[in-house]
């Protein structure tokens, strides 16, 4: 099979497309030949090595793909040889063939065509973690989405809306806020020409009670003052390339919680919660609630186009490779 492959770690151009052998399936594993793979924005941190997980090169990196199954291992109960379904594996999705464990698949919504589910797992599959377990978001509550046109950002708007929440889009520019506003937040702030905490504050009663970050740096620090009494902040993650610090201080005045965020291993450890969540995002996705966003897709050829959008921060919700 054909595969983009990282052969030492470093820049999205260095990566090649070479031939691999077919994988094969162990006992509860299955195989996909794969249509369409999202790309997210840890994959350039994998690529380059600087990652939490540290994958030893060579490697096919893609976290997420559709396809249609190919071949299933003897253990093998959820899934049968020509289902269409959705991957999340750890890596090598960016080929034409995927293996996955079968607890990191699902079934394709049949709303949705396989570019479409190829950039559905892990923004839809984070962005429901974070703001059901993690934050524990009740219907009446304020939630302020930062990076809010942005790959997670936008599913966070929509699950936000979807759960009864009053949704604020925080973005860097008019266009991303109107994709936003599309995809149904109340309100919007752009951090650009606004300040984030200041604005913030008016447009709510004593502040926001969860705060969605996956931007980091100094906005998370504005977005912090931000919070209400009890109020939530999710480290999500740090598209600005700066991990903030946070003053204890303020957690201690608002009695609030920092909570971290991070959805591959948590539905690695909890497969029977992680199979829930994606049947209630299903749920929402078949009811017209949840809507997904690929602004861009791209034949694998032309991966380095495709990776450019998001590493220039021009990407509007999801960009996804098609590998058929
Ligand atoms: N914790 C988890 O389980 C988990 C899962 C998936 C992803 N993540 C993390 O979430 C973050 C976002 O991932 P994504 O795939 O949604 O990325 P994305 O589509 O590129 O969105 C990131 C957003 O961050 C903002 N941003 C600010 N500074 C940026 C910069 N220097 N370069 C690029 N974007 C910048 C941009 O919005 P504005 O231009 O509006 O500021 C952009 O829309 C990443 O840090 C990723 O590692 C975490």
């Amino acid at each position: 099979m054909r595969a983009l492959t990282c052969k030492a770690w470093g820049p999205v151009a260095d990566l090649t497309i070479e031939e691999w052998d077919d994988p094969v399936p162990d006992d509860e594993e299955l195989v996909i030949d794969v249509q369409a793979a999202g790309i997210n924005f840890p994959d350039i941190l994998i690529i380059a090595g600087k990652y939490q997980d540290r994958i030893p090169p060579p490697f096919i990196p893609g976290n997420e793909a559709s396809g249609i199954v190919s071949a299933v291992g003897s253990k093998v109960s959820r899934f049968a040889i020509g289902d269409k379904i959705i991957v999340a594996p750890r890596g090598g999705a960016f080929a034409e063939k995927c293996k996955v464990h079968q607890n990191a698949a699902m079934p394709l919504p049949k709303e949705l065509g396989f570019e479409q589910a190829a950039g559905y797992a892990v923004t839809y599959g984070t962005s429901y973690h974070a703001l059901k377990q993690c934050a524990e978001l009740k219907t009446g509550e304020t939630l302020l989405v930062l990076g809010a046109a942005g790959g997670v950002g936008i599913t966070a708007v929509q699950i936000g809306k979807a759960m009864g929440a009053r949704v604020i889009a925080a973005a860097s520019s008019d266009e991303k806020l109107d994709f936003a506003s599309a995809a149904g937040a109340d309100e919007v702030v752009n951090y650009s020409t606004q300040p984030l905490k200041e604005t913030v504050k008016e447009l709510t009663d004593g502040g926001v009670d969860v705060v969605y970050d996956p931007v980091g740096g100094e906005l998370a620090q504005q977005a912090l003052r931000a919070l209400a009494w009890h109020g939530r902040y999710l480290v999500v993650g740090f598209a600005s390339g700066d991990i903030p610090d946070f003053p204890a201080n303020i957690a201690l005045l608002k009695e609030a919680r920092i909570v971290g965020v991070w959805w591959g291993t948590w539905a690695a450890r909890n497969p029977d919660g992680q199979i829930q969540n994606m049947a209630e995002i299903s749920a929402l996705v078949a009811s017209g609630k949840l809507q997904p966003r690929v602004s861009e897709t791209y034949p694998i050829e032309d991966f380095e186009k495709a990776f450019q959008l998001i590493s220039e921060r021009r990407a509007l919700g999801k960009v996804v490779l098609r590998l058929s």
